[in-house]
C-alpha cells in the first residue's frame, strides 16, 4: 500500500515572517497518521528556518530547485549539498516553469536526479503535456519520454524513491484541472512505463502525484484513483489551512 505524498509548492511566495507562521501553524496541527507525508517546498531563503523548525516531526521540506553539480563557479546556483546539510529532503526537479523560463531539459534533469540521490535527497521529478500536446494527441509519448529520461542510469533502489509529478501544463495555475480519470489515465501509464524499466514490484511502490489546480475541493476524487498517490500542489499550499486540508485528505 503505497502512502500518500502531499507536498506544497510556494514557488516564488511569501516572506520569511510568514514562513515561519506557515510552518509553526502546520507542524502543530499537521496529522501524524502514517498513511500520509507532508512536504513543504519552499525558496531557499528559507529553507534553513523551515527545516529547523520541521527537526523531528512529520513535516518535511523541499527545494524548489538546485544545481547538479557539487560546487563551484555557478553564481547564484545552489547546490545539492548545501540543501541536505541544512536538513532539507526533497526537491522538486525539472518542474514546467524551470522548464519554460530557466532553460531546462531532459537532459538536466536526469543529472539533477542523480545528483539529488547523490546527496540523499528525494527527488520530486516534474512530467506533463501542454494544450497543444494533448490536443495533438501526444501525451503519452511525451510524458514516457521526459519519465525515461529523467530516470536513465539510476539504480533500481532510486527508481523505486523516485517521486513523479504528473502536471499537465494547461493545468497548472489555470484553474483547469484535468479530470481525475484523464489524470489517472497518465500516471497509471507512468507506471507501466517504470514497470517496463524495472519491475512491476518496485513499479507498483513508486508514488506517483497529480499537480494542476489541485485544492481542497477537488483533492479527495484524485486521491481516491488507483494510481494517483498524492500531489504537488502550487496555489492551495500557501495558505495553512487549505494545506492541512489537503495534507487532512490523504489521511
Ligand atoms: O507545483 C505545483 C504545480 O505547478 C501546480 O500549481 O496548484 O497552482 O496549479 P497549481
Amino acid at each position: 500500500m503505497r502512502k500518500k505524498v502531499i507536498a506544497g509548492n510556494w514557488k516564488m511566495n511569501k516572506v520569511s515572517s510568514e514562513a515561519n507562521e506557515f510552518i509553526d501553524e502546520v507542524v502543530e496541527k499537521a496529522p501524524t497518521s502514517d498513511d500520509v507525508e507532508a512536504i513543504v517546498c519552499a525558496p531557499f531563503p528559507f529553507l534553513a528556518s523551515l527545516a529547523e523548525k520541521t527537526k523531528g516531526t512529520t513535516v518535511k521540506i523541499g527545494a524548489q530547485n538546485m544545481h547538479f553539480e557539487d560546487s563551484g563557479a555557478f553564481t547564484g546556483e545552489v547546490s545539492p549539498g548545501m540543501l541536505s546539510d541544512l536538513g532539507v529532503t526533497h526537491v522538486v526537479i525539472g518542474h514546467s516553469e524551470r522548464r519554460e523560463h530557466f532553460a531546462e531539459t531532459d537532459e538536466t534533469v536526469n543529472k539533477k536526479t542523480h545528483a539529488a540521490f547523490n546527496h540523499k535527497l528525494t527527488p520530486i521529478v516534474c512530467v506533463g503535456e501542454t494544450l497543444e500536446q494533448r490536443e495533438a494527441n501526444e501525451t503519452m509519448n511525451h510524458v514516457e519520454s521526459q519519465v525515461k529520461k529523467a530516470v536513465e542510469g539510476l539504480s533500481d533502489e532510486q527508481v523505486t524513491e523516485t517521486i513523479i509529478a504528473y502536471e499537465p501544463i494547461w493545468a497548472i495555475g489555470t484553474g483547469k484541472t484535468a479530470s481525475s480519470e484523464e489524470a489517472n489515465e497518465v500516471c497509471a501509464h507512468i507506471r507501466q512505463v517504470i514497470k517496463a524499466i524495472t519491475s512491476e514490484e518496485i513499479a507498483e511502490q513508486v508514488v506517483i502525484q497529480y499537480g494542476g489546480s489541485v485544492k481542497p475541493a477537488n483533492i479527495d476524487e484524485l486521491l481516491a484513483k488507483s494510481d494517483i498517490d498524492g500531489a504537488l500542489v502550487g496555489g492551495a499550499s500557501v495558505e495553512a489551512e487549505s494545506y492541512l486540508q489537503l495534507v487532512e485528505a490523504g489521511t
